[in-house]
């Protein structure tokens, strides 16, 4: 029998186990390689038709989605919405009912509520792909930063990764503790005060407020967007202002410098992460971005391969590849 995912749908990290995760990553490998080729498309999800359900804006994740899809030969259908009166419980099972019944087999939704995905994936019959919900988890995302990793490093056991930023508002933060720690990473933790959640003791990673002393400690570092839409208020109601976090929390190239060559660490690298889309001279300076040991445009890339794998496996679950 060929291996499939504990899952029937992808809600969470939390939903996967090890060996799910390691299935993606290998699956991926093959379809990173199919992408490199020169006609990058495959039959696999012919009879298979997906709803690309985005109730929150999104650019980058639609499109990676969008072109896993199409890589895959899926039909595709594709809703946008942001009005609030799609943000009710009963009013989104009342429009995805109506896509589904057109027959349609899978859904990739983002939703500004947490939890969204996992309340439609008990009233319908679809497998639902969480693109993210609210400040919940956005485990693809997650997916495809530790593949990143892993691709650029060799593993992901035993690699000290640092997150640094709005840890209080982010999907990423959170699907990436769960995912690196189920990889076996070590976990750090950076970012003001009033941007870290009060359950953070409860998720057995570090935490350390002084960014320098973070970096000194990390192989990776991965840069988080400040939520501003999540902030509330003014829009930066946690923070003084944003000059004061990009001095305290931002990565320029001189902080980036002055860690690498930190006492004890050899000279050791850093690799510089960020999920986009980037708040350049606020988290992380262009000269950091566009640095050499910056994987950031990798994580795009290798974010069409993970969720082809992730998708591929799915339909794999409805017995539906070819
Ligand atoms: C992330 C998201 O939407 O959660 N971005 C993304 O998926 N491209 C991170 C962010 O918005 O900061």
């Amino acid at each position: 029998m060929t291996e499939q995912l504990s899952t029937r749908h992808l809600l969470g990290i939390q939903d996967l186990t090890s060996e799910d995760i390691d299935l993606i990553f290998r699956t991926a490998d093959g379809f990173k390689e199919v992408l490199a080729r020169p006609i990058k498309k495959v039959p696999s999800l012919r009879d298979i038709t997906i709803a690309n359900l985005f109730f929150e804006n999104s650019t980058r994740t639609r499109i990676s989605f969008e072109l896993a899809e199409k890589r895959l030969s899926a039909d595709i259908i594709n809703f946008s919405s942001s009005s609030s009166s799609t943000k009710k419980g009963e009013t989104l099972i009342d429009t995805v009912n109506n896509i589904l019944a057109m027959k349609v087999d899978m859904v990739v939704m983002r939703h500004p509520d947490p939890g969204a995905a996992v309340f439609l994936s008990r009233h319908v019959e679809a497998s639902i792909v969480n693109a993210g919900d609210g400040t919940h988890e956005h485990p693809t995302q997650a997916l495809l930063d530790a593949y990143s990793i892993r691709e650029k490093l060799g593993k992901v056991k035993g690699v000290k990764v640092l997150i640094v930023g709005d840890i209080l508002h982010s999907r990423v933060a959170l699907s990436n503790i769960h995912c690196l720690k189920k990889l076996g990473a070590e976990v750090m933790l950076c970012g003001p005060t009033t941007l870290m959640p009060r359950f953070v003791e409860s998720l057995d990673v570090r935490v350390e407020h002084d960014l320098d002393k973070a970096l000194a400690w990390c192989d990776v570092a991965n840069m988080l967007r400040i939520q501003l839409e999540r902030q509330g208020g003014d829009g930066i109601a946690s923070l003084p202002s944003l000059r004061e976090y990009a001095m305290l929390f931002g990565l320029d190239l001189d902080r980036y410098e002055r860690a690498t060559k930190a006492a004890g660490r050899g000279g050791k690298r850093i690799v510089i992460m960020h999920p986009g889309p980037i708040n350049r001279g606020v988290e992380i300076t262009s000269e950091v971005a566009d640095h050499a040991e910056s994987i950031i445009l990798d994580q795009v890339e290798n974010g069409v391969a993970v969720r082809m794998a992730v998708l591929y496996l799915l339909a794999g679950r409805l017995g539906k590849t070819s």
